[in-house]
């Protein structure tokens, strides 16, 4: 008789068939960084994570080092928010300002990635800048872009995140890049992006002011090929790295990406998958630790090649215990 219980009796043989693994390396820890703050300060929506202060972010860094964690990525709280974004390219903008500190905290034990979108820095919320009718001007925002990208690689960024869903982002900033001698940044696109309920905690985390919603630019949660199709894009137009997000209710979109991707997958599980896990433990209605682990391992069963995660830190630590 064909038995496939043989294989699951004792943890010994469980751990020996076991297809995936998680690492440290593999795990990417978004961070957000306030303008004027001293101290850390807590997310109402997302307990457990912080927008730090600059020293607070150094000591992030230092830990997510120290943990063998693959990279963070940075996200920047800035004070004063105005209709093009003017913090988003300034070298004395929150986010650039905080790139600096984090190269020179994380020397070679990590990668520091930055957000290249403009919605943390406008004061409508949008990702891009908007025309005179209101609607959000995608050519003009890849202008933004531009600069913005050059900003962030004088700060020292080493990875650009392009989260903004505009079209031809990619190949925009990478001209952008280009022509500035800086041939050697790469580029992660956040390719098959949704228009996701699921990042309602990240938006109080960046005290967003969006009113509305992104629909005209970040794709229809209803949409399998469209997601391939972004994927496919941004992988022409020289993407150096895609991205699926969210993560859990994508994971048939990461799986496509997985498989027809020239280049690295990854996931974002966001803020909401975050918190809806970290909202179910604190009820006592989930087992915590098996919740965050499972969810993390299945985004790599289901294809991505790293994880970005607000649990890095903690699972890294128990990877490693
Ligand atoms: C845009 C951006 C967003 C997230 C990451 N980059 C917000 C959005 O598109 O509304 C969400 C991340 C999360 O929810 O954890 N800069």
């Amino acid at each position: 008789m064909i038995r496939p219980r043989r294989l699951r009796a004792t943890p010994a043989m469980r751990r020996l068939v076991r297809e995936t693994r998680l690492h440290p390396a593999e795990l990417i820890l978004p961070i957000f960084v306030r303008e004027g703050i001293q101290e850390p300060l807590p997310i109402a929506s997302m307990p457990g994570v912080v927008q730090h202060s600059l020293d607070s972010m150094r000591r992030a860094i230092a830990e997510a080092a120290e943990l063998g964690l693959g990279g963070v990525m940075l996200f920047g709280v800035p004070e004063i928010k105005d209709a093009i974004g003017s913090g988003a390219t300034d070298a004395n903008g929150i986010l650039n300002v905080a790139t600096r500190a984090a190269v020179a905290e994380a020397g070679d034990a990590l990668v520091v990635q930055t957000d290249l979108c403009l919605d943390e820095f406008t004061d409508h919320g949008h990702c891009g800048v908007l025309d005179a009718a209101g609607r959000v001007d995608n050519d003009a925002s890849l202008v933004r872009y531009r600069d913005m990208a050059l900003a962030q690689v004088a700060a020292g960024s080493q990875l650009l995140g392009l989260s903004g869903m505009m079209d031809g982002q990619v190949a925009a900033v990478r001209d952008a890049l280009d022509a500035a001698a800086h041939p050697e940044t790469p580029l992660l696109g956040y390719a098959a992006k949704y228009a996701s309920a699921f990042y309602g905690p990240f938006r109080d985390a960046v005290q967003s002011s969006l009113e509305g919603d992104r629909r005209t630019y970040q794709v229809d949660p209803a949409n399998r090929r469209e997601g391939a199709r972004e994927v496919w894009l941004d992988v022409e137009e020289g993407a150096d790295i895609v991205m699926v997000k969210p993560a859990m209710s994508y994971l048939d979109v990461l799986a496509d990406a997985a498989a027809d991707s020239p280049v690295p997958v990854w996931a974002y599980q966001v803020s909401g998958e975050y918190s809806m896990i970290e909202a179910a433990a604190a009820n006592g209605w989930i087992d915590r630790r098996r919740a965050i682990e499972e969810s993390v391992v299945s985004i790599r069963r289901a294809g991505a090649d790293a994880v970005l995660t607000y649990f890095a830190a903690e699972v890294a630590r128990w990877i490693r215990s």
